[in-house]
């Protein structure tokens, strides 16, 4: 798939931009500072409904302005969609589909996919857990869409049983009203169900992604590897053993079984996976902590490349099944690739190497601050971006 035409209205710096796109290679070009990145984070936010670079909406709507808008229109083998996202910071989003009444923002995933790499992915490897659970779970949302309603679903349930336990903790500690424990049961029960469920899909997502992050790698740095990516479960023994969902939800309310009068003591709950991580692995070592700058570099580049190549490989499965349709063999939604100020922290071989990498996908859009550091192999159109305005320029 690609993405045809961009329209931006009080998104970040913009007050109105209109931006038509062609497959292929696009390139945006201009100094620090001037809404480069403010482009395709707008991409990267109908694919995942978030920013790579901030955790609220409230950043991208342009200062002084009350809502954002986003309208994209994506091509999709002979397939037109118009999509439109209107950002409400404090209040619910809203989202259209071909200017058809409203429908749920998350009814817009799976129409743009993309794999976006950035500076901020050294956090990939060198962050919290957090970072990487996100990595996870974006992923697992770009391959099954409907996932998004079970990330919603765990986000709920872990919420409420937290409030749950903070109650009871307090309860113990000032005397008061004892908790009723058929009703934590009852909880813990919605929890595994829907805990399992995200375990399910990130065991199967990383066993997936295990060779392909091992092959970029050794394409990006030659003999550097190997990579190993081991998931680190809350749950702990009884999670490495089970194979099923089933068996997933067993060991999970078997873990919060164990962990109950912990739980119950620090008022949070302890196992689930919001508390597990993905170890990255170069060679023996963790590379947190051990990798070096440039190592932790190609480490998180690698696990981009992957996931573009994973995605480009699979058609994204809705609730109504894989979207392509005609059956013809045709992969449905291969990922746009945002690189967004890459070239210029990579040495030159690994420049190559990646335009090499990257130069046949559907559509890539790149973004420096220098012209000179987009390679040459990525030909293609040109943007000078600058005081606002985003202008065709000679390539
Ligand atoms: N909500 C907002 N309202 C107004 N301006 C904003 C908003 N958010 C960001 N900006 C402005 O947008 C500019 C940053 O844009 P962007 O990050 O796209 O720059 P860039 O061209 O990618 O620069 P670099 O080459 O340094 O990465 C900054 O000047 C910032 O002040
Ligand atoms: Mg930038």
């Amino acid at each position: 798939m690609h993405v045809s035409h961009l329209s931006l209205a009080d998104f970040r710096s913009y007050a109105r931009v209109e931006v038509p796109l062609d497959p292929g290679v696009t390139a945006f070009v201009g100094p620090n500072g001037q809404g480069k990145t403010n482009l395709v984070e707008a991409v990267g936010y109908l694919a995942t409904l978030g920013s790579h670079r901030v955790s609220s909406d409230a950043p991208l709507v342009r200062m002084g302005a009350q809502r954002a808008i986003i309208r994209a229109a994506v091509v999709q083998g002979d397939r037109q969609q118009l999509i439109e996202l209107e950002l409400n910071p404090g209040k619910a989003n809203r989202a259209r589909i071909n200017r058809s009444s409203q429908v749920r923002p998350r009814d817009v995933l799976g129409i743009v996919r993309t794999v976006l790499f950035a500076p901020e992915d050294l956090a990939l490897v060198k962050g919290d857990p957090g970072e990487r659970r996100r990595f996870l779970d974006e992923l697992i949302t770009a391959r099954s869409p409907r996932m998004a309603g079970v990330r919603a679903d765990y986000d709920r349930v872990l919420k409420q049983r937290n409030t749950l336990l903070k109650t009871a903790a307090l309860a113990r500690r000032h005397g008061g009203r004892r908790l009723d424990l058929s009703t934590l049961d009852v909880w813990d029960q919605h929890l595994a169900r829907a805990g399992a469920e995200l375990l399910a899909q990130r065991l199967d997502l990383i066993a997936a992604l295990q060779p392909l992050a091992d092959k970029a790698y050794e394409q990006l740095a030659p003999g550097g590897g190997p990579l190993a990516l081991e998931y680190r479960g809350s749950a702990g023994e009884a999670m490495a053993a089970a194979a099923t969902r089933e068996e997933l939800y067993g060991a999970l309310l078997a873990a919060l079984g164990e962990a109950r009068k912990q739980e119950i003591e620090r008022g949070v709950t302890l196992v689930g996976p919001h508390r597990d991580d993905l170890v990255l692995k170069l060679g023996q070592l963790p590379a947190k902590g051990y990798a070096s700058h440039g190592e932790s570099w190609s480490y998180a580049l690698a696990l981009r490349l992957a996931s573009y190549d994973l995605l480009r490989s699979e058609s994204p499965i809705g609730p109504e099944g894989p979207s392509t349709g005609d059956g013809g063999g045709r992969r449905a939604g291969e990922p746009v690739l945002v690189l967004d100020d890459v070239f210029a922290e990579l040495d030159a071989r690994r420049r190559e190497r990646l335009a090499e990498l990257v130069a046949p996908g559907e559509q890539v859009l790149v973004t420096a601050a220098v012209a000179d550091d987009v390679p040459k192999m990525l030909a293609g159109a040109r943007y000078a971006v600058s005081g606002g305005k985003v202008e065709k320029a000679a390539p």
